[in-house]
């Protein structure tokens, strides 16, 4: 393994909390939290680097913290059986404190992405490591029958933003999750994870498509970065659709880095590291192997003298005047970021296979 991959995977290892949970960033102040979605890419690049110890330690973690709270979701899914209108401050968390609690600072709860990716970073880490899932049953369980109610409603984006729309990467996360247990014979009962599968599949396809391209969320022309994870390595979209997409994201969100969506203000919205090396995963997989080569020296060259990679960088902002506000709000972007160092390790990693 190249020494720079070796690095980002030894601080992963590094931060991971002794109960398996990876906290977004150990420096920033309000990323100490452990998110699903970041969580569970970051699980699949030590799960793909070899170090299965981690992988578990993680998959267990998730588990744990969704089975503590099955009888919760069961009284969230009879309620909304009974037809009831359910306050969204009673959906799950987006992010647990790293010992497994709900933690109380607010944060812009509800998102379902991160429950779907969690179930497809598990089976993808068992498939590949021949790890039992019969110990995941409850929790895949709890889990499915959330996702089964809830997972074509409107939530928080990828970005903790807009939770009145339908967002095309959150439909195709939870479609990736379900068709992923699906493929498993985990489940005693089917027929509510098909029925919603096939019915995100339709979404997606329908009005999450708009000119050969998926788009940000249902109703919407725009394109956002996070739509890359539909491509690759979700693989839920026809080859058309997935260059549509990508041609998209290319002209439209990068300049040397990959923008997460035209006017974004975060930061001043500069070029992410995940999204850039996101694009390059797509690239290696269709043999633009060059192009992919490119993404990763750009991800690598971003690292800080320590070796750290952020969250952004902001030479190429669409709007520098924000910089100041949220460096005053939260001091400088966030350095290291455990999902760009996972990203990181993917994209080299599929390069050199
Ligand atoms: C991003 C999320 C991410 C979180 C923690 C936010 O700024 O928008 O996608 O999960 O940071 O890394």
């Amino acid at each position: 393994m190249q020494t720079a991959v070796g690095a980002s995977v030894e601080l992963i290892a590094r931060h991971q909390h002794t109960g398996g949970a990876y906290p977004a960033s150990p420096t920033y102040p309000v990323y100490g939290y452990c998110w699903l979605r970041d969580g569970s890419f970051i699980a699949e690049a030590m799960s793909r680097a070899g170090r299965t110890e981690s992988a578990d330690a993680f998959h267990g973690w998730c588990a744990r913290v969704i089975t503590a709270r099955a009888g919760h979701v069961a009284e969230l899914v009879e309620a909304a059986r009974r037809g009831e209108e359910i306050d969204p401050r009673r959906m799950l968390p987006t992010r647990y404190t790293l010992d497994g609690g709900d933690g109380d600072e607010p944060w812009w709860d509800y998102q379902l992405d991160g429950y779907g990716t969690w179930l497809w970073a598990l089976v993808e880490h068992a498939r590949r490591h021949d790890v039992d899932l019969a110990p995941y049953r409850d929790a895949v369980e709890t889990t499915v029958d959330y996702l089964a109610t809830f997972g074509a409603d409107a939530c928080y984006d990828w970005w903790e933003e807009h939770a009145e729309h339908r967002h095309v990467s959150t439909l195709g996360s939870v479609a990736a999750g379900l068709a992923a247990v699906l493929s498993t014979d985990l489940l005693a009962d089917r027929k509510a994870a098909e029925e919603m599968l096939a019915r995100l599949r339709e979404l997606i396809a329908g009005p999450g498509t708009v000119d050969g391209s998926l788009v940000k969320w249902l109703g919407s022309s725009a394109v956002d970065g996070s739509l890359l994870a539909c491509l690759t390595p979700f693989g839920l979209v026809t080859p058309e659709i997935a260059e549509g997409t990508y041609q998209r994201v290319r002209t439209e969100l990068r300049r040397t880095g990959v923008y997460r969506y035209l006017g974004d203000t975060f930061y001043g919205g500069g070029e992410w590291l995940i999204l850039t090396a996101w694009l390059g995963w797509y690239e290696a997989r269709t043999g633009r192997t060059e192009l992919a080569r490119e993404r990763l020296a750009w991800v690598a060259a971003q690292a800080t003298a320590e070796g750290w990679l952020p969250e952004q960088v902001s030479g190429d902002t669409q709007d520098p005047a924000y910089i100041a506000e949220w460096t005053a709000k939260w001091g400088p972007v966030a350095t290291p970021l455990l999902w760009s160092h996972a990203l990181h390790i993917i994209l080299a990693l599929e390069l050199d296979s």
